[in-house]
């Protein structure tokens, strides 16, 4: 495939560069870099919604495009940024020519798509978590993305990462506060069951371009009650639990807790997976579940055990106090103890520590701007924290749980072919069909 214009341009950029010693361009862009003080123009796909809670980091600069297959959020959103261009269809969306970023705030099924369109174009991305809702499209998004490292700038929206205690807990593993590592594990606990998809209940309202809602997902009938909003960025919870809209914990609040562990463990990917859960619902992600991966040694410590918890599952409490107030947490295990950490907080549980203890969590308070940080990067800043390197390889290993709980076996995976290679059954569920006219790779 040629390579998009954006891109020829900044080779371009790049060549001339070298052979003219310093180019700069009009409009202040050094060698395809922005200036700080310049503002960056971003299409807001997925406007209403969780977009609302992202317009106060995003508005300083220019918003001059918004994507809504809600004629109503569209129309609101664009009472706060009047001079920008509508759309329905982002893919239309992607096609505007002053575009040089994107933040996508749609539905997880989405996801990928819009991100791995956005990079082939040129764009910056900043990608709602779960980055994806299969194996296969976290590895495609992660490739698109490796192959114009330097060039583009990417951060899932898992902004609790920018809570100082995410870098003190990394620290004091890698300082061996814990010994040496040995097992690591995340668990969180939203519950929202459901039978099964919703029956058919109408139309859609006019306002809500329904088929583009589904995008490359299969038909569903409407049904209103995917659309029963509560606040911006709460009505993802009425359909991220069926298979063909998201991903259930795994890819919501697991997006979120699974990265406090991975932020420490320097993993590239698992080589085994295992499940254990409620019995296999056809159209909606278990409640509870538990994950367990073999992550392999690296420059630092030994091959680990790393697991992934949810819906009532748990790991085995060190302690009698351990988890107490940690709703969604993680725990590291050493050869000296163990360290368990929320979001804010973390304690070290030496070994020998009597199971009736006291413990005292140490709070870890300050930040940085999350957002910032990738507005930054696509002017040219340093590398961001959660770039879908990072962010793809932790999404790949936790939906590579699903598949071995939808199968319900111990898998093998080759990460290097993107395989699961003692299980055809399992293999096959590494990539998701889609409604034909979508491709990810478009
Ligand atoms: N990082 C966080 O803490 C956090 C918090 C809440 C939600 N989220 C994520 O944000 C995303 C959106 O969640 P939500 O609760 O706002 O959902 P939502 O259903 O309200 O959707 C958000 C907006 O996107 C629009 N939309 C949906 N599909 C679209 C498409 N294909 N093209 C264009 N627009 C589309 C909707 O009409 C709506 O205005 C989810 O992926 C969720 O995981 C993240």
């Amino acid at each position: 495939m040629n390579a998009h214009p954006h891109l020829q341009r900044r080779t371009f950029l790049k060549q001339s560069a070298a052979g003219l010693g310093m180019l700069i361009l009009p409009s202040g862009i050094l060698f395809g870099k922005k200036s700080p003080n310049e503002k960056l123009n971003i299409a807001l796909i997925g406007a209403g919604g969780r977009a609302i809670q992202h317009y106060g980091a995003f508005s300083g600069e220019n918003i001059v495009a918004l994507c809504d297959v809600d004629d109503n959020a569209l129309a609101e959103a664009s009472k706060k940024f009047s001079g920008a261009k509508l759309h329905n269809d982002w893919r239309k969306c992607l096609e505007q020519k002053d575009i040089e970023a994107v933040v996508c705030c749609t539905t997880d099924h989405t996801h990928a798509h819009v991100a791995n369109w956005a990079m082939l174009r040129g764009l910056h991305v900043y990608c709602e978590k779960p980055l994806a809702n299969s194996v296969e499209e976290a590895r495609v998004v992660r490739a698109t993305y490796l192959a114009n490292k330097g060039k583009l700038a990417t951060q899932v929206g898992t902004q609790r990462h920018a809570g100082n205690n995410f870098a003190e807990v990394r620290k004091l593993i890698r300082e061996g506060a814990i010994g040496e590592l040995t097992e690591v594990a995340a668990w969180g606990d939203r519950r929202l069951p459901k039978p099964g998809y919703l029956p058919a209940a109408g139309d859609p309202p006019k306002h809500l371009h329904y088929d583009l809602w589904l995008g490359p997902s299969p038909l569903h009938p409407y049904n209103p009650g995917y659309f029963d909003t509560r606040g911006p960025g709460t009505n993802c919870l009425n359909w991220n639990m069926y298979w063909d809209f998201g991903s259930g914990q795994v890819g919501d609040m697991g997006s979120h807790t699974m990265d406090l562990a991975w932020n420490a463990i320097d993993a590239t990917h698992p080589i085994a997976a295992m499940a254990e859960g409620e019995p296999l619902n056809p159209d909606v992600s278990p409640v509870k579940l538990a994950t367990h991966f073999k992550i392999p040694a690296n420059d630092w410590r030994k091959e680990i055990k790393l697991s992934w918890y949810q819906g009532g599952a748990m790991p085995k409490a060190p302690t009698d106090q351990a988890f107490r107030g940690v709703g969604h947490g993680a725990m590291f295990t050493g050869t000296k103890g163990v360290l368990v950490a929320d979001f804010g907080s973390h304690v070290i549980i030496p070994n020998g520590t009597p199971a009736d203890a006291r413990l005292s969590r140490t709070g870890v308070k300050g930040g940085f701007n999350f957002q910032g940080q990738w507005i930054n990067a696509c002017k040219g800043g340093p590398e961001t924290c959660c770039n879908f390197d990072y962010a793809g390889r932790m999404i790949e290993t936790m939906l590579l749980g699903l598949v071995a709980y939808r199968v319900g076996a111990a898998i093998q995976y080759d990460p290097a072919a993107g395989k699961v290679t003692n299980n055809p059954a399992a293999d096959a569920l590494i990539r998701r069909a889609y409604r034909e006219g979508w491709t990810l790779k478009g």
